[in-house]
Protein backbone atom coordinates (compact mmCIF):
# COMPACT_ATOMS: atom_id res chain seq x y z
CA UNK A 1 0.00 0.00 0.00
CA UNK A 2 1.43 3.79 -0.96
CA UNK A 3 2.43 5.34 1.75
CA UNK A 4 2.84 8.73 0.13
CA UNK A 5 0.39 11.36 -1.05
CA UNK A 6 0.48 11.57 -4.52
CA UNK A 7 -1.41 13.82 -7.18
CA UNK A 8 -4.23 12.55 -8.91
CA UNK A 9 -6.87 14.57 -10.89
CA UNK A 10 -6.03 17.71 -9.70
CA UNK A 11 -5.90 16.53 -5.61
CA UNK A 12 -4.32 15.19 -3.15
CA UNK A 13 -4.98 11.62 -2.96
CA UNK A 14 -3.20 9.83 0.38
CA UNK A 15 -3.50 5.82 1.10
CA UNK A 16 -6.80 4.27 1.80
CA UNK A 17 -6.11 4.61 5.75
CA UNK A 18 -5.22 8.24 5.65
CA UNK A 19 -8.24 9.13 2.92
CA UNK A 20 -10.85 7.07 4.86
CA UNK A 21 -9.40 7.68 8.37
CA UNK A 22 -9.44 11.29 8.19
CA UNK A 23 -12.61 11.37 6.44
CA UNK A 24 -13.82 9.14 9.80
CA UNK A 25 -12.69 11.23 11.86
CA UNK A 26 -13.83 14.66 10.49
CA UNK A 27 -17.41 12.77 10.64
CA UNK A 28 -16.97 11.37 14.53
CA UNK A 29 -15.67 15.11 15.77
CA UNK A 30 -18.73 16.51 13.62
CA UNK A 31 -16.40 18.68 11.75
CA UNK A 32 -17.44 17.41 8.46
CA UNK A 33 -19.11 19.33 5.82
CA UNK A 34 -21.94 17.82 4.80
CA UNK A 35 -23.63 18.70 1.56
CA UNK A 36 -27.27 17.76 0.52
CA UNK A 37 -28.00 17.56 -3.23
CA UNK A 38 -31.98 18.19 -3.81
CA UNK A 39 -33.86 20.45 -1.09
CA UNK A 40 -36.93 18.59 -1.43
CA UNK A 41 -39.27 16.37 0.44
CA UNK A 42 -36.55 14.02 1.87
CA UNK A 43 -33.36 16.40 1.22
CA UNK A 44 -34.98 19.58 2.99
CA UNK A 45 -35.40 17.43 6.82
CA UNK A 46 -32.25 15.72 6.25
CA UNK A 47 -30.26 19.05 5.58
CA UNK A 48 -32.54 20.35 9.12
CA UNK A 49 -31.10 17.27 11.32
CA UNK A 50 -27.77 17.33 10.26
CA UNK A 51 -28.06 20.96 11.00
CA UNK A 52 -29.08 20.36 14.59
CA UNK A 53 -26.86 17.87 15.23
CA UNK A 54 -24.32 20.86 15.04
CA UNK A 55 -22.73 19.76 10.89
CA UNK A 56 -22.30 22.51 8.87
CA UNK A 57 -24.50 21.89 6.21
CA UNK A 58 -24.22 23.38 2.04
CA UNK A 59 -27.71 22.03 0.75
CA UNK A 60 -27.56 22.44 -3.65
CA UNK A 61 -30.35 22.65 -5.71
CA UNK A 62 -31.36 23.93 -9.24
CA UNK A 63 -34.97 25.57 -8.28
CA UNK A 64 -33.54 29.17 -7.64
CA UNK A 65 -37.23 29.60 -6.10
CA UNK A 66 -36.35 26.99 -3.34
CA UNK A 67 -32.63 28.03 -2.94
CA UNK A 68 -33.83 31.86 -2.16
CA UNK A 69 -36.32 30.80 0.67
CA UNK A 70 -34.38 28.49 2.04
CA UNK A 71 -31.47 30.99 2.57
CA UNK A 72 -34.06 33.96 3.34
CA UNK A 73 -34.88 30.70 6.34
CA UNK A 74 -38.20 29.95 5.16
CA UNK A 75 -40.10 26.40 4.00
CA UNK A 76 -41.93 26.21 1.17
CA UNK A 77 -43.55 22.75 2.51
CA UNK A 78 -46.21 22.65 4.63
CA UNK A 79 -45.22 20.27 7.51
CA UNK A 80 -41.88 21.54 7.61
CA UNK A 81 -41.85 24.62 9.93
CA UNK A 82 -39.96 28.19 8.65
CA UNK A 83 -38.43 28.22 12.20
CA UNK A 84 -36.51 25.26 11.62
CA UNK A 85 -35.39 26.19 8.28
CA UNK A 86 -33.78 29.35 9.94
CA UNK A 87 -32.23 28.06 12.97
CA UNK A 88 -30.77 25.68 10.73
CA UNK A 89 -29.60 28.65 8.65
CA UNK A 90 -28.73 30.78 11.92
CA UNK A 91 -26.03 27.13 12.60
CA UNK A 92 -24.78 27.97 8.68
CA UNK A 93 -27.35 26.22 6.76
CA UNK A 94 -26.47 27.79 3.05
CA UNK A 95 -28.74 26.66 -0.05
CA UNK A 96 -26.90 27.36 -3.97
CA UNK A 97 -26.71 26.42 -6.77
CA UNK A 98 -23.13 26.81 -7.41
CA UNK A 99 -21.77 22.71 -7.46
CA UNK A 100 -18.70 23.67 -7.42
CA UNK A 101 -19.20 24.33 -3.99
CA UNK A 102 -19.22 20.35 -3.55
CA UNK A 103 -15.45 20.18 -3.33
CA UNK A 104 -16.00 21.99 -0.07
CA UNK A 105 -18.00 18.89 1.61
CA UNK A 106 -16.67 15.79 3.42
CA UNK A 107 -19.97 14.10 2.46
CA UNK A 108 -22.52 14.42 -0.68
CA UNK A 109 -25.74 12.73 -0.16
CA UNK A 110 -28.26 13.08 -3.17
CA UNK A 111 -31.67 12.77 -2.99
CA UNK A 112 -32.70 13.96 -5.98
CA UNK A 113 -36.41 12.68 -7.68
CA UNK A 114 -36.34 9.31 -9.84
CA UNK A 115 -39.69 8.95 -11.63
CA UNK A 116 -40.63 7.26 -14.56
CA UNK A 117 -41.07 8.56 -18.04
CA UNK A 118 -43.71 7.84 -20.31
CA UNK A 119 -43.30 4.21 -20.80
CA UNK A 120 -43.75 3.43 -17.99
CA UNK A 121 -39.44 2.75 -16.99
CA UNK A 122 -36.89 4.69 -14.79
CA UNK A 123 -36.19 8.18 -15.46
CA UNK A 124 -32.55 8.61 -14.22
CA UNK A 125 -32.41 11.85 -16.04
CA UNK A 126 -31.81 13.37 -12.45
CA UNK A 127 -29.32 11.43 -10.60
CA UNK A 128 -27.75 11.50 -14.09
CA UNK A 129 -27.33 15.52 -14.03
CA UNK A 130 -26.55 15.58 -10.38
CA UNK A 131 -23.52 13.81 -11.41
CA UNK A 132 -22.97 15.87 -13.86
CA UNK A 133 -23.10 18.51 -12.04
CA UNK A 134 -20.92 16.95 -9.19
CA UNK A 135 -18.19 14.78 -10.84
CA UNK A 136 -15.99 17.94 -11.98
CA UNK A 137 -16.12 18.93 -8.31
CA UNK A 138 -15.41 15.64 -6.45
CA UNK A 139 -12.10 15.53 -4.77
CA UNK A 140 -11.02 12.73 -2.55
CA UNK A 141 -11.51 11.47 0.91
CA UNK A 142 -15.34 12.43 0.40
CA UNK A 143 -17.96 10.45 0.56
CA UNK A 144 -21.22 9.99 -1.81
CA UNK A 145 -24.50 8.70 -0.43
CA UNK A 146 -27.53 8.14 -3.03
CA UNK A 147 -30.86 8.15 -1.19
CA UNK A 148 -33.22 8.03 -4.23
CA UNK A 149 -35.47 5.31 -4.55
CA UNK A 150 -34.05 3.50 -7.54
CA UNK A 151 -33.45 -0.41 -8.84
CA UNK A 152 -30.63 -2.60 -7.69
CA UNK A 153 -27.45 -2.05 -9.63
CA UNK A 154 -27.85 1.99 -9.97
CA UNK A 155 -25.16 2.88 -7.90
CA UNK A 156 -22.53 0.60 -9.08
CA UNK A 157 -23.37 0.90 -12.75
CA UNK A 158 -24.66 4.73 -12.64
CA UNK A 159 -22.78 6.80 -9.91
CA UNK A 160 -19.46 3.84 -9.54
CA UNK A 161 -18.22 4.30 -13.51
CA UNK A 162 -19.28 8.70 -12.91
CA UNK A 163 -16.76 8.88 -9.97
CA UNK A 164 -14.03 6.66 -11.11
CA UNK A 165 -14.06 8.70 -14.95
CA UNK A 166 -12.41 11.30 -12.75
CA UNK A 167 -9.61 8.74 -11.83
CA UNK A 168 -10.28 7.77 -7.86
CA UNK A 169 -10.79 5.09 -6.69
CA UNK A 170 -13.59 3.82 -5.02
CA UNK A 171 -13.26 2.48 -1.49
CA UNK A 172 -9.90 3.74 -1.27
CA UNK A 173 -10.10 7.51 -2.86
CA UNK A 174 -13.92 8.16 -2.55
CA UNK A 175 -16.40 6.31 -0.40
CA UNK A 176 -19.66 5.42 -1.86
CA UNK A 177 -23.20 4.14 -0.51
CA UNK A 178 -26.65 3.51 -1.23
CA UNK A 179 -29.12 4.42 2.06
CA UNK A 180 -32.75 4.69 0.99
CA UNK A 181 -35.00 7.15 2.65
CA UNK A 182 -37.95 6.24 4.44
CA UNK A 183 -39.49 9.53 5.58
CA UNK A 184 -43.16 9.20 6.12
CA UNK A 185 -44.80 12.99 5.51
CA UNK A 186 -46.80 14.32 8.95
CA UNK A 187 -46.86 11.23 9.96
CA UNK A 188 -46.14 12.23 14.01
CA UNK A 189 -44.56 8.84 15.70
CA UNK A 190 -41.57 8.74 13.81
CA UNK A 191 -38.80 11.77 12.79
CA UNK A 192 -35.49 11.55 10.66
CA UNK A 193 -34.06 10.66 13.84
CA UNK A 194 -35.68 7.55 15.08
CA UNK A 195 -36.64 5.80 11.47
CA UNK A 196 -33.92 3.20 11.18
CA UNK A 197 -32.19 3.54 8.28
CA UNK A 198 -30.33 0.93 6.04
CA UNK A 199 -26.71 1.43 4.46
CA UNK A 200 -25.41 -0.77 2.22
CA UNK A 201 -21.61 0.56 0.80
CA UNK A 202 -19.53 -0.86 -2.53
CA UNK A 203 -16.75 -1.65 -0.17
CA UNK A 204 -16.42 -2.52 3.29
CA UNK A 205 -14.40 0.92 3.97
CA UNK A 206 -17.42 2.78 2.29
CA UNK A 207 -20.10 0.99 3.90
CA UNK A 208 -17.78 2.12 7.50
CA UNK A 209 -17.98 5.74 6.38
CA UNK A 210 -21.66 5.65 5.73
CA UNK A 211 -22.95 3.95 8.86
CA UNK A 212 -20.42 6.48 10.74
CA UNK A 213 -22.02 9.35 8.87
CA UNK A 214 -25.48 8.19 9.53
CA UNK A 215 -25.06 7.35 12.99
CA UNK A 216 -24.52 10.86 13.93
CA UNK A 217 -28.01 11.52 13.33
CA UNK A 218 -29.84 8.98 13.51
CA UNK A 219 -30.72 6.21 16.32
CA UNK A 220 -30.49 3.22 14.45
CA UNK A 221 -28.30 2.28 11.06
CA UNK A 222 -28.81 -1.21 9.62
CA UNK A 223 -25.94 -2.14 7.26
CA UNK A 224 -26.25 -4.76 4.98
CA UNK A 225 -23.98 -6.33 2.99
CA UNK A 226 -23.85 -4.50 -0.63
CA UNK A 227 -25.77 -1.38 -2.18
CA UNK A 228 -27.75 -3.73 -4.54
CA UNK A 229 -29.17 -4.98 -0.69
CA UNK A 230 -29.93 -1.75 0.21
CA UNK A 231 -31.81 -0.53 -3.01
CA UNK A 232 -33.79 -4.06 -3.16
CA UNK A 233 -34.65 -3.31 0.67
CA UNK A 234 -35.98 -0.22 -0.26
CA UNK A 235 -38.42 -1.34 -3.23
CA UNK A 236 -39.88 -4.40 -1.22
CA UNK A 237 -40.77 -1.95 1.29
CA UNK A 238 -42.90 -0.12 -1.26
CA UNK A 239 -43.71 -3.25 -3.29
CA UNK A 240 -44.76 -4.65 -0.17
CA UNK A 241 -47.65 -1.59 0.13
CA UNK A 242 -48.47 -1.64 -3.42
CA UNK A 243 -49.12 -5.09 -3.51
CA UNK A 244 -51.36 -5.12 0.03
CA UNK A 245 -53.45 -2.13 -1.11
CA UNK A 246 -54.10 -4.21 -4.49
CA UNK A 247 -55.29 -6.49 -2.24
CA UNK A 248 -57.59 -4.59 -0.29
CA UNK A 249 -58.97 -2.46 -3.46
CA UNK A 250 -59.86 -5.95 -5.03
CA UNK A 251 -61.69 -7.26 -1.90
CA UNK A 252 -63.36 -3.76 -1.39
CA UNK A 253 -65.14 -4.24 -5.15
CA UNK A 254 -65.80 -8.16 -3.85
CA UNK A 255 -67.12 -6.89 -0.72
CA UNK A 256 -69.44 -4.12 -2.74
CA UNK A 257 -71.00 -6.43 -4.81
CA UNK A 258 -71.98 -8.57 -1.72
CA UNK A 259 -73.18 -5.70 0.22
CA UNK A 260 -70.49 -5.69 2.87
CA UNK A 261 -68.12 -3.04 4.28
CA UNK A 262 -64.67 -3.40 3.54
CA UNK A 263 -63.70 -1.13 6.64
CA UNK A 264 -66.38 -2.86 8.79
CA UNK A 265 -63.97 -5.92 8.01
CA UNK A 266 -60.51 -4.26 8.08
CA UNK A 267 -61.29 -2.84 11.85
CA UNK A 268 -62.60 -6.51 12.59
CA UNK A 269 -59.58 -8.09 11.32
CA UNK A 270 -57.33 -5.56 12.51
CA UNK A 271 -58.55 -6.87 15.86
CA UNK A 272 -55.79 -10.27 15.25
CA UNK A 273 -52.93 -9.68 17.39
CA UNK A 274 -50.60 -11.53 15.11
CA UNK A 275 -50.34 -12.04 11.62
CA UNK A 276 -52.21 -9.47 9.90
CA UNK A 277 -51.51 -6.21 8.61
CA UNK A 278 -54.12 -3.63 8.08
CA UNK A 279 -54.16 -1.80 5.00
CA UNK A 280 -57.23 0.42 3.63
CA UNK A 281 -58.61 0.91 0.08
CA UNK A 282 -58.93 4.02 -1.60
CA UNK A 283 -59.59 6.13 -5.10
CA UNK A 284 -56.01 5.08 -6.46
CA UNK A 285 -52.35 5.24 -5.48
CA UNK A 286 -50.93 8.44 -5.09
CA UNK A 287 -47.88 10.11 -4.03
CA UNK A 288 -44.31 9.75 -5.41
CA UNK A 289 -43.31 6.30 -4.45
CA UNK A 290 -45.61 3.56 -4.14
CA UNK A 291 -47.46 4.12 -8.08
CA UNK A 292 -43.98 4.79 -9.28
CA UNK A 293 -41.14 2.62 -7.27
CA UNK A 294 -42.00 -0.90 -7.99
CA UNK A 295 -41.86 -0.36 -11.72
CA UNK A 296 -38.04 0.51 -11.18
CA UNK A 297 -37.74 -3.22 -10.31
CA UNK A 298 -40.55 -5.10 -13.14
CA UNK A 299 -37.84 -3.20 -15.75
CA UNK A 300 -34.96 -4.24 -14.15
CA UNK A 301 -36.34 -7.64 -13.67
CA UNK A 302 -36.61 -8.00 -17.36
CA UNK A 303 -33.12 -7.79 -18.09
CA UNK A 304 -32.74 -11.74 -15.72
CA UNK A 305 -36.12 -12.61 -17.95
CA UNK A 306 -38.32 -12.19 -15.14
CA UNK A 307 -41.56 -10.93 -15.20
CA UNK A 308 -43.11 -9.37 -11.49
CA UNK A 309 -46.43 -10.74 -11.58
CA UNK A 310 -47.46 -9.52 -8.72
CA UNK A 311 -46.37 -5.87 -9.20
CA UNK A 312 -48.11 -5.76 -12.64
CA UNK A 313 -51.47 -7.24 -11.41
CA UNK A 314 -51.46 -4.83 -8.10
CA UNK A 315 -50.63 -2.08 -10.93
CA UNK A 316 -53.77 -3.21 -12.47
CA UNK A 317 -56.32 -3.31 -9.80
CA UNK A 318 -54.96 -0.03 -7.91
CA UNK A 319 -55.20 1.89 -11.15
CA UNK A 320 -58.46 0.73 -12.14
CA UNK A 321 -59.44 2.18 -8.94
CA UNK A 322 -60.41 5.93 -10.32
CA UNK A 323 -62.49 4.74 -12.72
CA UNK A 324 -64.43 2.65 -10.38
CA UNK A 325 -64.96 5.72 -8.23
CA UNK A 326 -66.38 7.59 -11.24
CA UNK A 327 -68.54 4.67 -12.05
CA UNK A 328 -69.51 4.88 -8.25
CA UNK A 329 -70.40 8.54 -8.77
CA UNK A 330 -72.24 7.73 -11.90
CA UNK A 331 -74.28 5.26 -10.50
CA UNK A 332 -75.37 7.67 -7.23
CA UNK A 333 -75.89 10.62 -9.66
CA UNK A 334 -78.36 8.03 -11.75
CA UNK A 335 -80.46 7.02 -8.76
CA UNK A 336 -81.51 10.84 -8.27
CA UNK A 337 -82.40 11.22 -12.07
CA UNK A 338 -79.19 13.25 -13.21
CA UNK A 339 -75.98 12.55 -15.05
CA UNK A 340 -72.70 13.40 -14.66
CA UNK A 341 -72.95 15.96 -17.80
CA UNK A 342 -73.80 19.22 -15.59
CA UNK A 343 -73.79 17.99 -12.35
CA UNK A 344 -71.55 20.53 -10.11
CA UNK A 345 -69.38 18.18 -7.94
CA UNK A 346 -66.88 19.10 -5.12
CA UNK A 347 -63.92 16.74 -4.61
CA UNK A 348 -62.86 17.00 -0.98
CA UNK A 349 -59.05 16.30 -0.35
CA UNK A 350 -57.07 16.96 -3.45
CA UNK A 351 -53.53 15.87 -1.75
CA UNK A 352 -52.81 12.09 -2.36
CA UNK A 353 -52.86 11.52 1.43
CA UNK A 354 -53.93 12.88 4.35
CA UNK A 355 -52.86 15.73 6.12
CA UNK A 356 -49.90 16.75 3.84
CA UNK A 357 -49.90 19.51 1.04
CA UNK A 358 -48.48 16.84 -1.60
CA UNK A 359 -50.26 16.12 -4.82
CA UNK A 360 -47.86 14.58 -6.72
CA UNK A 361 -49.75 11.44 -8.39
CA UNK A 362 -52.70 12.04 -6.52
CA UNK A 363 -55.80 10.09 -7.77
CA UNK A 364 -58.19 12.65 -7.00
CA UNK A 365 -56.57 15.26 -9.49
CA UNK A 366 -56.81 12.12 -12.09
CA UNK A 367 -60.59 11.53 -11.04
CA UNK A 368 -61.31 15.34 -11.45
CA UNK A 369 -59.91 15.30 -14.67
CA UNK A 370 -61.89 12.29 -15.83
CA UNK A 371 -65.11 13.29 -14.61
CA UNK A 372 -64.78 17.59 -16.26
CA UNK A 373 -64.29 15.32 -19.39
CA UNK A 374 -67.53 13.82 -18.89
CA UNK A 375 -69.02 17.42 -18.61
CA UNK A 376 -69.15 17.96 -14.46
CA UNK A 377 -68.48 21.67 -13.03
CA UNK A 378 -65.96 20.91 -10.70
CA UNK A 379 -64.91 22.34 -7.64
CA UNK A 380 -62.50 20.99 -4.83
CA UNK A 381 -61.80 21.74 -1.46
CA UNK A 382 -58.43 20.88 0.60
CA UNK A 383 -57.22 23.30 3.39
CA UNK A 384 -53.60 21.97 2.67
CA UNK A 385 -53.62 23.32 -0.75
CA UNK A 386 -55.49 26.93 -1.17
CA UNK A 387 -54.52 26.95 -4.83
CA UNK A 388 -54.74 24.42 -7.48
CA UNK A 389 -50.99 23.83 -7.60
CA UNK A 390 -48.84 23.77 -11.18
CA UNK A 391 -48.69 20.10 -11.91
CA UNK A 392 -47.07 18.58 -15.34
CA UNK A 393 -50.18 16.44 -16.78
CA UNK A 394 -52.98 18.66 -15.05
CA UNK A 395 -54.30 22.20 -15.51
CA UNK A 396 -57.40 23.25 -12.83
CA UNK A 397 -57.52 27.31 -12.62
CA UNK A 398 -58.92 26.51 -8.84
CA UNK A 399 -58.65 27.30 -5.34
CA UNK A 400 -60.18 25.94 -2.49
CA UNK A 401 -63.47 26.19 -1.36
CA UNK A 402 -64.28 26.82 2.06
CA UNK A 403 -66.85 24.68 3.05
CA UNK A 404 -70.06 25.76 4.96
CA UNK A 405 -73.71 24.38 5.29
CA UNK A 406 -75.19 26.61 2.21
CA UNK A 407 -71.89 25.63 0.13
CA UNK A 408 -72.38 21.97 0.90
CA UNK A 409 -75.93 22.06 0.21
CA UNK A 410 -75.68 23.94 -3.70
CA UNK A 411 -73.54 20.69 -4.96
CA UNK A 412 -74.90 17.53 -6.75
CA UNK A 413 -72.02 14.83 -5.03
CA UNK A 414 -70.10 15.72 -2.86
CA UNK A 415 -66.33 13.51 -3.29
CA UNK A 416 -64.42 12.35 -0.29
CA UNK A 417 -60.97 12.15 -2.71
CA UNK A 418 -58.73 12.51 0.93
CA UNK A 419 -59.37 12.28 4.47
CA UNK A 420 -57.67 15.19 5.63
CA UNK A 421 -58.39 15.62 9.57
CA UNK A 422 -59.26 19.36 9.30
CA UNK A 423 -62.33 18.54 7.56
CA UNK A 424 -65.39 18.38 10.04
CA UNK A 425 -67.09 15.51 8.82
CA UNK A 426 -70.47 15.92 10.96
CA UNK A 427 -71.10 19.39 8.80
CA UNK A 428 -70.33 17.55 5.35
CA UNK A 429 -72.97 14.56 6.62
CA UNK A 430 -75.68 16.87 7.70
CA UNK A 431 -75.27 19.36 4.78
CA UNK A 432 -74.45 16.97 1.61
CA UNK A 433 -77.25 15.96 -0.86
CA UNK A 434 -74.93 13.18 -1.97
CA UNK A 435 -71.42 11.95 -0.76
CA UNK A 436 -69.21 9.34 -2.26
CA UNK A 437 -67.03 8.25 0.66
CA UNK A 438 -63.76 6.63 -1.00
CA UNK A 439 -62.43 6.47 2.52
CA UNK A 440 -64.19 4.58 5.06
CA UNK A 441 -65.15 7.78 7.13
CA UNK A 442 -68.71 7.41 8.14
CA UNK A 443 -68.92 4.48 9.96
CA UNK A 444 -72.86 4.66 9.91
CA UNK A 445 -74.53 3.97 7.02
CA UNK A 446 -76.83 6.54 6.27
CA UNK A 447 -79.06 7.54 2.70
CA UNK A 448 -76.92 10.53 1.60
CA UNK A 449 -73.61 8.24 2.09
CA UNK A 450 -72.58 6.45 -0.82
CA UNK A 451 -68.75 4.48 -0.43
CA UNK A 452 -66.51 4.36 -3.28
N1 LIG B 1 -40.97 12.28 -0.40
C1 LIG B 1 -40.90 11.14 0.26
O1 LIG B 1 -41.63 10.94 1.22
C2 LIG B 1 -39.91 10.06 -0.13
C3 LIG B 1 -39.77 8.95 0.72
C4 LIG B 1 -38.84 7.97 0.41
C5 LIG B 1 -38.07 8.09 -0.74
N2 LIG B 1 -38.23 9.16 -1.58
C6 LIG B 1 -37.35 9.24 -2.74
O2 LIG B 1 -36.41 10.27 -2.54
C7 LIG B 1 -36.11 10.90 -3.78
C8 LIG B 1 -36.38 12.39 -3.70
O3 LIG B 1 -37.77 12.57 -3.49
P1 LIG B 1 -38.40 13.92 -2.96
O4 LIG B 1 -39.80 13.60 -2.58
O5 LIG B 1 -37.51 14.57 -1.97
O6 LIG B 1 -38.38 14.78 -4.31
P2 LIG B 1 -38.61 16.36 -4.45
O7 LIG B 1 -39.06 16.59 -5.84
O8 LIG B 1 -39.41 16.88 -3.30
O9 LIG B 1 -37.14 16.96 -4.27
C9 LIG B 1 -36.11 16.77 -5.16
C10 LIG B 1 -35.30 18.04 -5.25
O10 LIG B 1 -34.19 17.80 -6.11
C11 LIG B 1 -33.97 18.95 -6.89
N3 LIG B 1 -33.19 18.56 -8.05
C12 LIG B 1 -33.59 17.98 -9.20
N4 LIG B 1 -32.53 17.77 -10.01
C13 LIG B 1 -31.45 18.21 -9.35
C14 LIG B 1 -30.07 18.26 -9.68
N5 LIG B 1 -29.61 17.83 -10.86
N6 LIG B 1 -29.24 18.80 -8.77
C15 LIG B 1 -29.72 19.27 -7.59
N7 LIG B 1 -31.00 19.24 -7.23
C16 LIG B 1 -31.86 18.71 -8.11
C17 LIG B 1 -35.36 19.47 -7.19
O11 LIG B 1 -35.34 20.84 -7.56
C18 LIG B 1 -36.06 19.22 -5.84
O12 LIG B 1 -35.95 20.34 -4.98
C19 LIG B 1 -36.91 10.15 -4.83
O13 LIG B 1 -36.12 9.11 -5.35
C20 LIG B 1 -38.05 9.57 -4.04
O14 LIG B 1 -38.60 8.43 -4.63
C21 LIG B 1 -39.13 10.14 -1.29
Amino acid sequence: MESDAKSKGGSVVGTVESQHSRLLKKIRQRQAVIGIVGLGYVGLPLMIRFAQTGFRVIGFDIDPAKVEALNAGRSYIEHIASDEVAAARSAGFEATGDFARATGADALILCVPTPLNSHREPDLSFVHGTMDSLVPHLRAGQLVALESTTYPGTTEEELLPRIESRGFKVGSDVFLVFSPEREDPANPNYTTQTIPKVCGGVTPACLEAGKALYEQVIERVVAVSSTRVAEMTKLLENIHRAVNIGLVNEMKIVADRMGIDIHEVIRAAATKPFGFVPYYPGPGLGGHCIPIDPFYLTWKAREYGVHTRFIELAGEINSTMPEWVIGKVIASLNTKGKSVNGSRILVLGIAYKKNVDDTRESPAVEIMERLRDLGAELSYSDPHVPVFPKMRKHQFALSSVALDAEKLASFDVVLIATNHDRFDYDLIRKHSGLIVDTRGVYLEPAANIVKA
